[in-house]
């Protein structure tokens, strides 16, 4: 146990206020190591209460957001998923830590979370702005044993996974839902959608065969402050639904979830398990949209999603039903973002 833990337990135990000379002499610690200590915790979201003349004293913890391993952990409900994890306050980007992983033997499950990068990746060789705001960056190893035809269709899975925990997780007064293929986005103002979280899968061949497979995701939990240049698409779960969300509890249901969504899309190597529970949270289903295909632009609207993932779009053009795939075509909304 190191002084953080030992000033925790010593707290959380007493239930009451401990003073600082308390804790000094049964840790034989000086005060300021006790105070650089409690603002550590402070700073993992702990909620502890520092009175003159009283000391401190532990909050309740229960909805909390304290962002560490251990809290990650005790949540876990996971055989493979998440198991190592390992927990990096920062790093450069959760994918490359990942393929870098797999290059020492990592195994199959290996989970990276991160508090914070300096160098995010976002798709179509974007940046991922990933500011320590209280938001959660993670990465899984996976090691598939897959047609490569169909590992495109995992993040798809993915990002049914990260919808079904949200809304495990988030009272259901606030609309989150599905972008297709793989945003999770939530209603603002009770109308318009704004992203609240990306999917970044990677994939590294070696002799023509997957090595390793990342699905890397970025998540905006208790962030309140956005770039003036992503304003505008993108909020947090805390400014939708304005209460501050404890990441250790979403990282884990997100992990007891994909554990789950994993294994009957790898029955069938196709979507048909997992079809109705993804059109669920599909906003785009009976909505207008843009598709924006390269080749031929066309606008229609969504009916829901097929069996490889791919959206089923009505043509306005002459009623025929389109299976338009992820890759190099986006979507929008006729009138916005969804
Ligand atoms: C997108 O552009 O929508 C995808 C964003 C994916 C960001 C996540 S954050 C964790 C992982 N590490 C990265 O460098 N990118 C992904």
């Amino acid at each position: 146990m190191n002084r953080k833990q030992e000033i925790l337990q010593r707290l959380s135990r007493s239930g009451d206020f401990v003073s600082g000379q308390e804790l000094c002499e049964e840790l034989h610690i000086s005060r300021t190591a006790v105070w650089k200590n409690i603002q550590k915790l402070k700073e993992e979201g702990y909620p502890i209460e520092a009175v003159t003349n009283k000391g401190y004293r532990l909050l309740s913890v229960e909805n909390a957001d304290i962002f560490t391993q251990d809290q990650v952990m005790r949540r876990l409900g996971t055989e493979w998923a998440g198991r190592p994890l390992l927990f990096r306050e920062e790093t450069g980007s959760t994918n490359d830590d990942i393929f870098a992983l797999a290059a020492q033997g990592y195994p199959h499950g290996t989970l990276v979370v991160a508090a914070r990068q300096t160098a995010g990746k976002g798709r179509r060789g974007r940046t991922w702005i990933s500011p320590p705001d209280g938001n959660i960056y993670m990465s899984i190893l996976l090691k598939p044993d897959l047609r490569p035809d169909v590992t495109p269709m995992l993040t798809v899975v993915m990002a049914l996974s990260v919808y079904q925990a949200t809304v495990d997780l988030v009272s259901d007064d606030v609309r989150f839902g599905i972008k297709w293929p793989n945003d999770i986005v939530v209603s603002v103002d009770g109308g318009s959608y704004r992203k609240v979280c990306g999917i970044l899968t990677e994939m590294r061949m070696e002799d023509s065969e997957i090595s390793a497979i990342t699905i890397g995701i970025g998540l905006n939990v208790n962030q309140t402050r956005f770039d003036p240049e992503i304003a505008e698409n993108a909020t947090s779960y805390r400014l939708a639904t304005g209460r501050s969300i404890n990441r250790a509890a979403l990282t884990a249901r997100i992990w007891n979830r994909f554990e789950e969504n994993y294994r009957l899309f790898t029955q069938t190597q196709d979507f048909s398990q997992l079809r109705p529970a993804y059109e669920e949270g599909l906003v785009n289903r009976g909505r207008a949209v843009h598709v924006l295909d390269p080749r031929q632009p066309f606008t229609g609207t969504a009916l829901g999603i097929g069996d490889r993932g791919e959206l089923l779009v009505r043509s306005d053009a002459d009623g025929s039903v389109v299976h338009v795939s992820s890759g190099e075509v986006s979507v929008r909304g006729v009138r916005g973002y969804v």
